[in-house]
């Protein structure tokens, strides 16, 4: 565990195993630079002459035992042109700070990086960026690799040095939340890098137990399959049909708002692992498949940062958990099944399952009159072609909604971008044979998907996050990124009016 302060000392005169400060690409010295060059009678200009300093965003150089300083290093991180650097630049050169101070296994890192002057994020979203940003850094996968384990990283204390006293409180605050938000991105990325075969909804089911038992302000009620038939889930169980693994259907609830207050509820999608069924998919990738069930970790995240923070809000966090197999029992194309909302459904493809699990879902979540419900989930691939890996989708029938999860996201570093989801896609969607059918046309799959989603959340106030490109990266740093668990939190912060002065 890594604790965090914010002394109100000097830069200089800071006693660190490693002070990281940052220098502009320019002639002249400014902010901790200038401080670090004062104290060491211009060390840093005469590197600067000598060629010896980073420029270049995110290089690092780094200095031993520079005489002047308290600390034992100095490690000066490239910021480029002042007039580019902005919070993508900062949030890059925080990073190499606390990369570099793993590397040389630093104990006590000092952060003194310029914060940008044209893009600030704030005092408070600083401590929020660096709690999240060191989560991230020390974050391990874990692995089922039998050879020795790397040490465990030495850093146990990140100190934000150089800021005003109003800052201080500021970015302390920041630095609580930030610390909560990295354990429910730590939580999601566990569960979405956990194997298919360990991570089942029974799996899922014990985590959400697991979490309930730990953090007393959580509620948690698990439903077996003979339960969610009793909810007329008959949707979601067509999808299961073909598995061996039973489902679950999971309730949370964190009660911080006032007693009769509307909730938020958070839906999550728990595909376990997503073969596709009888509409197998190609084996290209499938392995991460392992994945889909990252909309449901996103919620129990979500549980988990509410209960730490003792958000005054009222959250609910619903997951429909299922394995997607091809089998002799399994739902074939052309079957038609009856949703909890009654509407029929002709399941084309079952390998567009996610709608499936999420409508009974849905409409489970209506007995809470929620004040607003958002689904999360790996929905489409779709959504990955029209928004590469950088967005995430935001849809829904409430456009106010919708831009505040923009805007939380922005705030966050964990963008989305809303896709128009207007009447005109829910057409695509009719079935000669039932209400609707489970997919539409060849394009706009991301949207139609949501339309689906659409015709059982009327009447609610209703968004939904694809996150089918932003929950892991794929290739050679496949691993599961946290996201959108910064962009949720910070909606939640804002619903729970924690930080209005
Ligand atoms: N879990 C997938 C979506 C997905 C695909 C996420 C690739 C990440 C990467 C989802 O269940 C799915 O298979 N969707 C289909 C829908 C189609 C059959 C209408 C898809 O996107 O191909
Ligand atoms: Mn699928
Ligand atoms: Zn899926």
């Amino acid at each position: 565990m890594v604790r965090f302060d914010t002394p109100a000392q000097n830069i200089t005169s800071l006693s660190a195993d490693c002070l990281a400060i940052g220098l502009f690409d320019e002639d002249a010295l400014s902010g901790s630079a200038k401080a670090v060059d004062t104290a060491t009678r211009g060390l840093l200009r005469k590197l600067k002459a000598s060629g010896d300093l980073p420029l270049r965003p995110g290089d690092t150089q780094l200095l031993l035992d520079p005489a002047g300083l308290k600390a034992k290093r100095l490690l000066v991180v490239g910021l480029g042109k002042r007039k580019d650097f902005a919070q993508r630049g900062w949030r890059k050169a925080v990073s190499a700070a606390l990369g570099g101070s793993l590397k040389m296994r630093a104990a006590h890192l000092a952060l003194a990086i310029d914060q940008p002057e044209s893009d600030a994020v704030g005092d408070y979203y600083l401590g929020r960026a660096v709690a999240d940003l060191t989560g991230s850094a020390l974050y391990r996968i874990n692995d089922f690799k039998t050879a020795r384990k790397p040490p465990r990283p030495a850093l146990r204390r990140v100190s934000l040095a150089g800021l005003s006293a109003a800052a201080q409180t500021a970015a302390r605050r920041g630095l609580v939340q930030g610390d909560a938000i990295a354990a429910g991105q730590s939580l999601l990325r566990d569960l979405g890098n956990l194997p298919g075969n360990v991570c089942t909804p029974r799996y899922l089911a014990q985590q959400a137990r697991e979490l309930a038992r730990s953090h007393r302000n959580l509620k948690v009620r698990i439903f077996d399959e003979a339960q969610i038939r009793r909810l007329k889930m008959g949707s979601l169980l067509s999808v299961s049909r073909g598995s061996a693994e039973p489902p679950r259907f999971i309730a949370m609830e964190h009660r911080g708002g006032a007693r009769n207050a509307a909730p938020v509820v958070l839906v999550g999608k728990g595909v376990t692992f997503d073969t596709g069924g009888i509409s197998l998919k190609d084996p290209a990738a499938m392995d991460e498949m392992k994945y889909d069930m990252c909309g449901a970790g996103s919620v129990l995240a979500c549980m988990l940062v509410a209960s730490l923070l003792k958000l005054r809000i009222n959250l609910v966090g619903l997951v429909a958990a299922v394995e997607n197999m091809p089998g002799s029992r399994a739902t074939k194309p052309g079957d038609i099944v009856t949703s909890r909302a009654g509407k029929t459904i002709e399941i084309l493809n079952t390998d567009a399952e996610g709608r499936l699990i999420l409508c009974d879902a849905l409409d489970y979540a209506r007995r809470y009159e929620p004040a607003a419900v958002i689904d999360i989930a790996t929905l489409t691939g779709a959504c990955v072609v029209a928004l590469g890996h950088h967005f995430t989708g935001i849809m829904g029938n409430d456009t106010d909604l919708a831009q505040e999860l923009v805007a939380a996201g922005t705030r966050a570093s964990d963008r989305g971008w809303q896709l128009p989801l207007t009447e005109d896609y829910a057409e695509d969607l009719r079935s000669n044979f039932a209400d609707l059918a489970n997919v539409g046309g060849r394009y706009g799959g991301a949207i139609t998907a949501g339309a689906f989603l659409g015709r059982f959340t009327q009447g609610m106030k209703w968004a939904h996050l694809d996150i089918a490109g932003t929950a892991w990266l794929s290739g050679a740093q496949k691993g599961g990124t946290g996201r959108p668990v910064p962009l949720l939190a910070d909606f939640l912060l804002q619903r729970a009016g924690v930080n209005k002065a």
